[in-house]
């Protein structure tokens, strides 16, 4: 847009501009997204709209003004306190998603070890390969060390117990186990990690952002897990977001504490300045009720039953993509999923040129890297509005396999390999340029087809990855 127009515009004119904005976007009701979508069906999400924008202004901040907001909270911290098992003691807060849920878990750590562990002279927080990147931005910000543990490729990907423990110290604030990973929808060894850790008295996070509410359902629907919740006593807060399968729009998510002694190591206050006294539970200060009044509705409407339903349906349509795809020769489902995500990978096909087949066919799934002893792999998070299609899903994905194995592979790996080996110790800036022109970039958009691109991130140690991700959003 530039400058600001000097006179405003009508109304329509205003809507007619942001349609034309949303031109490119994915079609988000269509069924085909298998990632980072979670849809509840239409009438839950209608009143979730009309919650959302009834409480939209309502400042959250203002407890004193809108007591609404905290009375809505209260309600959704305590249904999920519910579920995952926690006692009365158990307190909480709404944040405005994952990562802030992860943040304030890591912050609440490392200011308890202050008080109680003063062993910790070089605090660090203990993960598993396999959990959520939010981690490693909470260590970034709080000026913390991360010691990343191995997993186990023969166990469904998850954390190594014996490597979890090994890695544990007299500088170990917090340890962190997911359930289940965003990666490979598997459940963490929970009860033996947070043994392990309550043993030397350090506090323990299991990561539920996508999971939490979801698992607790299928768990009261009679489903075998493993245990992930306050039933485990060395769980010290849970993060379960509302926005993800708690089918809530963004952004919502829940962090519970263990009790409310913990909490105290959450809070920030300062009534030191000429401003207003400020008392913040979470990051955020000033915040939109919406996203609270909206997880409200949507928890009110749907009830147990109706997350149960979904449940069903959901992993009724996750059951058969995995049987489908096992019958689809040259690809595999790499791991039994506990919830309704899983990854497919294959050592026959590259799975970015996959990707791609499966994009000019209208699906959007998520490449991932290859990590932690697993190889690159494409994601699905399977939600409602998928369950009607997972037919037309399974026939795409056998074409595109079958045209890619007919084809053979248009990206030459052995060629890549060779020159990002070759071009290793260039300066940074020559590197990305080579990269570029090898992966037929121009331009600061992006290629139609990003198998070449991919492949290459997928070739480069992490750290360069990483730097290179950020020289292309800083570009843009
Ligand atoms: C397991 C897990 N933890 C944390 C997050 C971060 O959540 P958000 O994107 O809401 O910040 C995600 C997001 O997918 C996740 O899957």
């Amino acid at each position: 847009m530039g400058a600001l127009e000097k006179e405003g515009l009508a109304e329509t004119l205003v809507l007619a501009q942001l349609e034309e904005l949303a031109r490119d976007d994915v079609d988000w009701r269509g069924g085909r997204i298998l990632t980072g979508l979670y849809d509840p069906g239409r009438g839950a999400y209608e009143l979730s709209a009309q919650a959302y924008s009834r409480f939209l202004t309502q400042n959250a901040l203002y407890i004193n003004l809108y007591p609404s907001a905290g009375r809505m909270e209260k309600d959704v911290v305590g249904s999920l306190a519910e579920l995952l098992r926690g006692d009365d003691a158990v307190v909480g807060n709404m944040t405005s998603g994952g990562t802030e849920s992860i943040i304030l878990a890591v912050k609440t750590a490392r200011d308890h070890a202050r008080v109680h562990r003063p062993e910790a002279v070089d605090p660090e927080i203990v993960l598993p390969v396999s959990a959520h990147p939010a981690f490693h931005k909470a260590a970034h910000y709080l000026g913390l060390r991360v010691v990343v543990t191995a997993i186990d490729p023969a166990d469904g990907f998850r954390a190594s117990v014996d490597a979890f423990r090994a890695a544990l110290s007299a500088n170990t604030i917090l340890g962190i186990g997911s359930a289940p990973n965003f990666s490979h929808g598997t459940i963490d060894p929970i009860a033996e990690m947070a043994a392990a850790t309550a043993e030397r008295g350090i506090l323990f996070h299991v990561d539920g952002c996508v999971g939490g509410l979801y698992l607790s359902i299928l768990r009261r629907m009679g489903e075998q897990l493993r245990d992930f919740d306050f039933s485990i006593e060395g769980v010290t807060s849970i993060s379960a977001d509302m926005h993800k399968y708690g089918y809530a729009p963004k952004n919502a998510s829940v962090l519970l504490y263990r009790n409310r002694d913990l909490r105290s190591h959450a809070l920030f206050t300062c009534s030191s300045t000429t401003e207003y006294a400020v008392i913040n539970p979470t990051v955020l200060s000033s915040k939109s009720t919406g996203p609270i009044a909206a997880s409200w509705a949507v928890m009110r409407h749907l009830g147990e039953d109706g997350y149960r339903r979904i449940a069903r349906e959901t992993q009724a349509a996750t059951r058969a993509m995995i049987d489908g795809i096992e019958r689809i020769d040259g690809i595999e489902v790499l791991a039994d999923p506990d919830m309704c995500m899983f990854t497919l990978g294959s050592t026959e096909i590259s799975i970015f040129e996959l990707d791609d087949e499966m994009k000019q066919r209208g699906w959007q799934l998520l490449p991932q890297f290859a990590c932690g002893g697993g190889p690159a792999n494409l994601h699905v998070s399977v939600s409602s509005s998928n369950v009607p299609l997972v037919g037309a899903f399974l026939g795409d994905l056998a074409e595109s396999v079958a045209s890619l194995r007919e084809r053979g592979p248009s990206v030459d790996r052995e060629h890549f390999a060779r020159e990002t080996a070759r071009l290793k110790d260039c300066p940074f800036e020559e590197l990305v340029m080579h990269l570029a022109i090898l992966a037929g970039l121009t331009g600061s958009a992006l290629p139609e087809r990003m198998a070449p691109m991919n492949t290459i991130l997928d070739l480069l140690p992490a750290e360069t990855r990483d730097r290179m991700l950020a020289a292309f959003i800083n570009a843009g």
